[in-house]
């Protein structure tokens, strides 16, 4: 049996590991890995070739994705998904692991469902914005990337009296700007799911200036769409000068943390197995704590990606 593995969407550190280990572990079941290039384009454009150890050496520690990926509009037209099935059909090639997100995940549930195809999803964004598991291949990545960012801006904004807004990834999730305000401390937290109370805010801020705050460190979830809201607020009501720092895309990259290089490594294993499995249906894996599932894809792609009350509770918002 040949099984193929493919990168879709934004990438993500992990996918790396992620492609090293299904090479390395299919050679050891003596089965044929394929490699899909570029994603769902070059699914449709047949780019894709047979994998040997050389093409996975000495990529374990590199962010990104060796093989490529895109964000596909041709998929969603069924004439370029016959092109993509009988690309994979005339290659003998019935299992596919996708390394992806929601989008992802959408469009192979509706590929899966016209042709004979076998797929597992594995959760990859760092977003983290998928329903059902509680962490995506790249969070842990994405996260200790930002953690440095913010150790540095504090550094500069405590010796300049500023305040820095800091906006984040995560499109509509606020998961990442959570658990960095957290972990850095950080004064001030805006994300999508949660208002924002200007007010109280106002006077926590004032109050802590009293008494010797004189830096302060927002960060901002890009799906609020508020960074320059927070900017002139701070400068013009709460009077300090203010910053404004867009991480961008620096997010994405950067060697895996150990942590994602094991889930890569793992998610992979699970993904192969069940493929070579008499049960062989289409799945997404999933980590609930601690441990890897495997769910349904359509619970997957149906339901909407909830923060955890937990970690709002954790957040020390002032309101
Ligand atoms: O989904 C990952 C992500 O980095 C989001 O956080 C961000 O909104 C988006 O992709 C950026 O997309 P692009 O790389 O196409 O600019």
């Amino acid at each position: 049996m040949a099984l193929a593995i493919m990168c879709s969407g934004g990438d993500a550190p992990g996918m790396n590991p992620a492609i090293k280990k299904f090479v390395d572990y299919l050679y050891e079941r003596g089965e044929t890995p394929y490699f899909i290039y570029d994603g769902l384009e070059g699914l449709i454009d047949g780019k894709i070739k047979k994998a040997v150890h050389k093409d996975v050496a000495g990529i374990v520690h590199r962010g990104g994705t060796i093989i490529r990926s895109s964000r596909s509009k041709r998929f969603f037209d069924p004439a370029y998904r016959q092109e993509a099935w009988k690309n994979l059909e005339s290659r003998g090639i019935d299992g596919l692991v996708v390394l992806g997100g929601d989008g992802s995940f959408r469009a192979m549930d509706v590929f899966s469902k016209e042709y004979p195809l076998n797929f597992v999803g594995i959760p990859t964004t760092i977003d983290n914005d998928i329903y059902g598991t509680d962490t995506c291949l790249g969070v842990d990545t994405a996260l200790n990337v930002i953690r440095d960012a913010l150790d540095k801006i504090r550094d500069t904004a405590s010796s300049f009296s500023r305040a820095f807004v800091v906006e984040l990834m995560g499109r509509e999730c606020g998961y990442l700007t959570v658990v960095s305000a957290v972990t850095s401390g950080a004064e001030i937290c805006i994300i999508p799911e949660v208002d924002f109370n200007w007010h109280v805010a106002k006077e926590h801020l004032q109050r802590e200036m009293k008494h010797g705050r004189n830096y302060i460190l927002a960060l901002v979830a890009e799906g609020t769409e508020m960074t320059s809201d927070i900017a002139d607020w701070l400068e013009n009501e709460i009077g300090m000068e203010t910053r404004i720092t867009i991480l961008g895309h620096v997010q994405r990259g950067g060697s895996p943390t150990v942590a994602d290089r094991m889930l890569g490594f793992e998610f992979v294993v699970h993904a192969v197995d069940h493929l070579f499995s008499s049960e062989r249906s289409n799945k997404v894996l999933v980590v609930q704590k601690s441990e890897i599932k495997m769910m349904e894809i359509d619970d997957v792609v149906n339901h909407r990606y909830r923060l955890d009350p937990e970690l709002l509770g954790m957040l020390n918002r002032l309101d």
